[in-house]
């Protein structure tokens, strides 16, 4: 029986995922790395630091910076990425969310944010849902970022949940595959493409609803029992 939602933030909860492109963007072009938004759904979902070495990497520069210039240059990105969020409201929830959220807290089920943004905190603050969650992961205690399970686990766990018990709700490909292996049901919000590997998957939130979710869940885990056998 599904008792808890493990949330990802950015592109599920409200549309900052497209801030972080944008930020990305500008340190792209000041780096001379052009890129566009087929190779940011490699991004999505990846720690500050990761994303950095991946835009390296496509731009053929691992080895132009040091350590130290590359911490720097991750800096610039989150300071023009928290120039963007800086006037986020309720407003900025994406369509169907508010009501979600309300809908499973009053169905009883436990909320947990696993995202690997550092600034989701002050994000679920600006956007009004910080009494709504249990719990948060923090991603400076994860040994793995996403498509490593631990953060879902993780969220789980801080639930005091099993991960079976627990749907996940992600955008991104490599927090689909995480959600998957840590054994939970997992939701993608995308493009059918994108999200092929997700056990449902909506190309809208505001097509997310608490009753289908919970039907697919329970028909999953009866189907998961099973196999067991
Ligand atoms: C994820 C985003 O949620 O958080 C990534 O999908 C981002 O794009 C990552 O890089 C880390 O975010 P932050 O805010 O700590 O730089
Ligand atoms: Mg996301």
């Amino acid at each position: 029986m599904i008792k808890g939602f493990v949330f990802d933030l950015d592109g599920v909860l409200t549309d900052t995922a497209e801030y972080h492109y944008l930020a990305w963007q500008e340190l792209g072009g000041k780096m001379g790395i052009a890129f566009d938004r087929v190779f940011n759904e490699q991004l999505k979902g990846i720690s500050r630091m990761d994303s950095l070495e991946r835009i390296l990497k496509y731009g053929n520069k691992s080895r132009a910076y040091t350590e130290d210039e590359k911490i720097a240059l991750a800096n610039e990105k989150n300071e023009d990425y928290k120039k963007l969020i800086t006037n986020i409201s309720p407003a900025d929830l994406l369509p169907g969310i508010s009501e979600l959220l309300k809908e499973l807290k009053a169905a009883d089920i436990q909320l947990a944010l696993a995202s690997a943004s550092k600034n989701g905190p002050i994000i679920l603050k600006r956007l009004g849902i910080e009494n709504l969650f249990d719990t948060i992961v923090d991603p400076a205690c994860l040994t793995h970022g996403k498509p490593d399970p631990e953060i879902f686990i993780k969220g789980a766990e801080q639930l005091g949940l099993r991960p079976d018990e627990c749907v996940g709700v992600e955008d991104a490909e490599a927090g689909i595959e995480a959600i998957n292996a840590a054994g939970m049901f997992s939701v993608g919000v995308g493009s059918k493409e994108s999200m092929k590997a997700a056990d449902l998957f909506v190309t809208d939130t505001s097509e997310l609803n608490v009753r289908d979710i919970l039907t697919a869940a329970a028909n999953w885990s009866h189907k998961e029992q099973k196999g067991s056998f």
